[in-house]
């Protein structure tokens, strides 16, 4: 269903490019990958099949409470960038703003994140608790700012006298963290992150499906394009005929080159929060201190959002002719779900006149197809992913690719593709700063390593 386009990126095409025999000189690399997925399956392709009876359980609770006004997402991470992805590709960009009827009768979407006081305050200005379900997603049930946030909105459900119970939905940990304590304490209906499923990699979990189910989206579609996707990865053995094996060799081998920045550019609106996706599953991913080993080798690129055609007018020119330090993946669409012709005025205007008459898809694709040459030709590699329409399906299919080229990614660099110790580190310090019982040592630690900075304050 995706077409990949690895043209540009390719030696015979790019100045100092990478060649088929570099990819095949770590094809032994790569079927030891495609034999490691078939003999143990990682949790975020298991739930595939093992997810079954939740995702029913999940359709049911969706069809049970549509007559809810509001549902808000309580998440950070892979606890909400997921369904930001989802909510921006498959439903109506302003789709908060349409009316109920409009929207089929399902409810607005938000997703508190961030603790910006700013941004959760302005959410609560628009929903009518009362008329709200809130999903809380944290799998470890502790994150600082999901914790923050769930207390705030506890708190206003109990200050209007409503029923938690009705207006709360949890999602975490079977077993473990505080939130599953709560849920059971209160009974508080609640879907489960499977333990070995990592935040980043949950999005075709109850994290990413609960929302799509509640707004009416094709759940077992999404699922459908993601088991398309594994059965197609594992049943292709050549290394050079199989994409995921493919774009994963090419950005380790070009990272290996210097490419230290990998850039993801949607020419369509709908997929740039596919992109915000993309950027933490690649960063938390792959930026590792240590292999697997034990060794230090700082691993990574820097993953960078773009829009096309935005910034054409804005990144691009860096792209073009800054540091020849990036590998750029566009996304193309070749039917989009609505097109505009743009109308024939001003016929004796040169400058306008070859553009009337048009279709405007046609404008964004060439667009796309224009800068891509353009870089080629300046021996910037790049490559485009083509969905040929932007539906359920062909999302899960891109999360579920994504996912899988990133497991290959963190195979080639030998590291652990599934934690995140950076980003624990970094909670762990907002636990102390914050007086949490548990972290004085660390936030003893803390007040000594700002002893001894050298400030430069102005
Ligand atoms: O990918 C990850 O593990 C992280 O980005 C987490 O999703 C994020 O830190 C939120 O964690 P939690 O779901 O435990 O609240």
């Amino acid at each position: 269903m995706l077409r990949f386009d690895f043209t540009n990126s390719m030696a015979e095409n790019v100045k100092d490019g990478i060649s088929l025999e570099d990819i095949k000189g770590i094809s032994g690399k790569l079927h030891s990958f495609l034999e490691s997925i078939r003999q143990s399956m990682p949790g975020f392709a298991k739930i595939l099949e093992s997810g079954e009876k939740e995702r029913q359980e999940i359709v049911e609770f969706a069809k049970e409470n549509d007559h809810f006004e509001n549902f808000v997402v309580v998440g950070i991470g892979g606890s909400a960038l997921g369904i930001q992805a989802i909510k921006g590709a498959l439903l109506h960009p302003a789709w908060n703003s349409l009316s109920k009827e409009e929207r089929d009768g399902r409810p607005r979407l938000f997703v508190m994140d961030n603790v910006d006081p700013e941004h959760i305050a302005s959410i609560l200005d628009l929903v009518d608790p009362a008329k709200t379900l809130f999903n809380v997603i944290s799998k470890s049930g502790s994150t600082a700012e999901t914790m923050a946030n769930y207390l705030v909105v506890r708190g206003l459900l109990e200050s209007r006298g409503l029923d938690p119970k009705k207006h709360l939905v949890f999602t975490t940990d079977p077993n473990e963290g505080a939130l599953r304590k709560i849920s059971i304490d209160d009974d508080i209906p609640t879907f489960t992150i499977p333990p070995n499923v990592g935040g980043r990699f949950s999005v075709l979990t109850a994290v990413g499906l609960l929302s799509a189910a509640m707004t009416g989206i094709d759940i077992n579609e999404m699922i459908d394009g993601a088991k398309e996707e594994l059965e197609a990865f594992l049943s292709q053995d050549d290394t050079l005929k199989n994409p995921v094996l493919f774009n994963a060799a090419l950005h380790y081998l070009y990272s290996k080159k210097g490419k230290s920045i990998s850039v993801m550019m949607p020419y369509s609106n709908a997929l740039y929060t596919m992109a915000d996706w993309y950027r933490q599953l690649w960063a938390e991913s792959l930026g590792k201190e240590k292999d697997l080993t034990g060794e230090i080798v700082n691993t990574g690129q820097t993953p960078i959002k773009s829009l096309g055609t935005v910034d054409q007018h804005s990144q691009v020119q860096l792209y073009m002719e800054g540091p020849n330090d990036k590998i750029i993946t566009f996304l193309r669409v070749e039917h989009f779900r609505r097109n505009l012709k743009i109308s024939k005025v001003h016929n004796d205007e040169k400058a306008l006149s070859y553009l009337g008459g048009k279709e405007m898809k046609r404008l964004i694709n060439s667009e796309q197809e224009a800068t891509a040459l353009a870089l080629t030709e300046k021996g910037r590699p790049n490559l485009t992913i083509s969905f040929d329409e932007i539906t359920p399906k062909e999302i899960g299919t891109f999360f579920f690719y994504y996912e899988l080229t990133v497991a290959a990614m963190g195979f080639l660099y030998g590291i652990n593709t599934f934690d995140q110790p950076g980003v624990e580190l970094g909670k762990l310090n907002t636990y102390a700063l914050m007086e949490r019982e548990g972290y004085e040592d660390r936030k003893k630690h803390i007040e000594e390593l700002k002893k001894n900075l050298k400030y430069f304050v102005i």
